[in-house]
């Protein structure tokens, strides 16, 4: 289709996907894991991910709503649903699709602070780095880029382009 230009292959994202999930394994080995995936967009990441990892891992999911726009995405934040697996000495991993202003995982890193899991720390597939706004520190990232806006593999615009395999940008 011509509306889209393909960014990362199915082939570097499995290859991607393989090395994080053992970097993952190797950091948690004999740690209690508990497998975090902001919903909607990192479900596939998620996925795939924990058929890569070679250790016990526990998973749960939640979810946020910003209203926001693309142009002002650090608006107002708030839970949607919350985890249902008690993580209270549980080592944490939050998994994302993407990272742009860095507003929504500062607001749930901060949120989930409560809770008191042994570690949290933060694994997102893709780092966009030119708009951050918020200061987070992510552990493991599959795919650093400057900007543009990316669908596919998780990934949406205006809920379309998920089920897409691979990851595009949308064109003009
Ligand atoms: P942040 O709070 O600005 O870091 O925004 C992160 C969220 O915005 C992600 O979880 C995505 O849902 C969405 N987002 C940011 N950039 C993109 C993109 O390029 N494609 C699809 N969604 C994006
Ligand atoms: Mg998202």
């Amino acid at each position: 289709m011509s509306d889209r230009k393909l960014v990362i292959s199915r082939e570097q994202i499995r290859a991607r996907v393989g090395e994080l999930a053992s970097r993952i394994s190797a950091d948690y080995t004999g740690k209690d894991l508990v497998m975090v995936g902001i919903l909607n967009g990192a479900f596939i990441f998620l996925a795939d991910l924990v058929r890569s990892v070679t250790i016990p891992v526990q998973i749960d999911f939640i979810r946020v709503a910003s209203y926001g726009s693309r142009d002002m995405p650090s608006g107002t934040i708030s839970l949607t649903k919350d985890i249902e697996l008690d993580i209270r000495d549980k080592h944490v991993l939050l998994v994302e699709d993407i990272i742009d202003t860095g507003s929504t995982l500062a607001w749930l890193t901060e949120k989930l602070k409560d809770k008191k899991a042994a570690s949290l720390r933060i694994c997102t597939l893709i780092d966009k780095k030119e708009r951050r706004q918020s200061d987070v520190e992510v552990d493991y990232i599959g795919f650093s880029l400057e900007n543009g806006f990316l669908v596919g593999y998780g990934l949406d615009y205006a809920e379309q382009y998920r089920y897409l395999p691979e990851i595009y940008t949308l064109l003009p």
